[in-house]
């Protein structure tokens, strides 16, 4: 039995998250240079969205650039830049019925790619399968600084009491605020750590690491991944008798 007729499809996580890690060291591997890796790992995007949108989750968020990459090598960002530019594939999108949307400081990001990963936003905007979620340019110490700093502005306006702030109202000044927590976190290429990913949301969220690196990690090893997570039993701090 493969492991796509193993998924029980009516326990499908709704929101997986994923840290894409591994593209250099694939890279290393063949004996190319880190961009070579990147370019493989794009596609590696493709493959796992379709496969992602078949199943039938509803959020898709991938770590694709963090606040503390940009200390990579100028050359490095670049041609991860231009390759942002380079590897949307709308058609894919529009095929599958995915939307498009971007989580961090955007504006942080060249104009030119800024223009065309809006452009992609609003012309996939009406799609209403999948939602594909990037993170560009983002740390969850900056957003959830950000969402403090909001927070005490309207606090300071008189729009909100302090006394009245809850954990709902924190996670509504996320980025992430439209969609749920993830029900699942992969991180491929073998690292055991967070890397400043989504750290408010994942505070119940089942974790997955693997050996793979992101070029290498394709549709089987994403529906490995879905398997694994069924396997599980969450409990929230309650009992397995409490939740059975
Ligand atoms: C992940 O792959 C992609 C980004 C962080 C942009 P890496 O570039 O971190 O690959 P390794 O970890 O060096 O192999
Ligand atoms: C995390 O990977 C960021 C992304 C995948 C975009 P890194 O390769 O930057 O993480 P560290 O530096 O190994 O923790
Ligand atoms: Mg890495």
């Amino acid at each position: 039995m493969s492991n796509r007729e193993q998924i029980d499809l009516k326990r499908i996580p709704q929101h997986v998250a994923i840290i894409m890690d591994g593209n250099g060291r694939w890279a290393k591997q063949h004996g190319q240079d880190r961009s070579y890796g990147h370019q493989a790992g794009a596609e590696t995007v493709h493959i796992i969205a379709e496969e992602a949108a078949r199943l039938g989750i509803k959020y898709l968020t991938l770590y694709t650039f963090s606040t503390e990459n940009w200390n990579r090598p100028s050359d490095e960002v670049s041609a991860l830049m231009s390759l942002l530019i380079e590897s949307i594939e709308e058609d894919i999108f529009m095929k599958n019925n995915i939307s498009f949307r971007l989580i961090g400081q955007i504006n942080k990001l060249p104009q030119d790619v800024q223009d065309r990963l809006y452009a992609c936003v609003d012309h996939t905007a009406k799609n209403t399968g999948m939602c594909l979620v990037l993170a560009l340019s983002y740390s969850a110490r900056w957003e959830i600084t950000d969402a403090v700093r909001n927070m005490a502005t309207k606090v300071q306006r008189g729009e909100i009491l302090p006394a009245d702030i809850n954990c709902d109202d924190i996670a509504s000044h996320l980025t992430s605020s439209f969609m749920p927590d993830p029900d699942l976190l992969i991180r491929t290429g073998g690292e055991i750590r967070l890397s400043n990913y989504l750290l408010w949301q994942c505070a119940y969220t089942e974790l997955y690491f693997c050996e793979t690196f992101w070029p290498d990690f394709k549709a089987k090893e994403f529906q490995k991944a879905i398997y694994d997570y069924q396997q599980r039993e969450r409990r929230f701090g309650k009992t397995s008798e409490q939740v059975s």
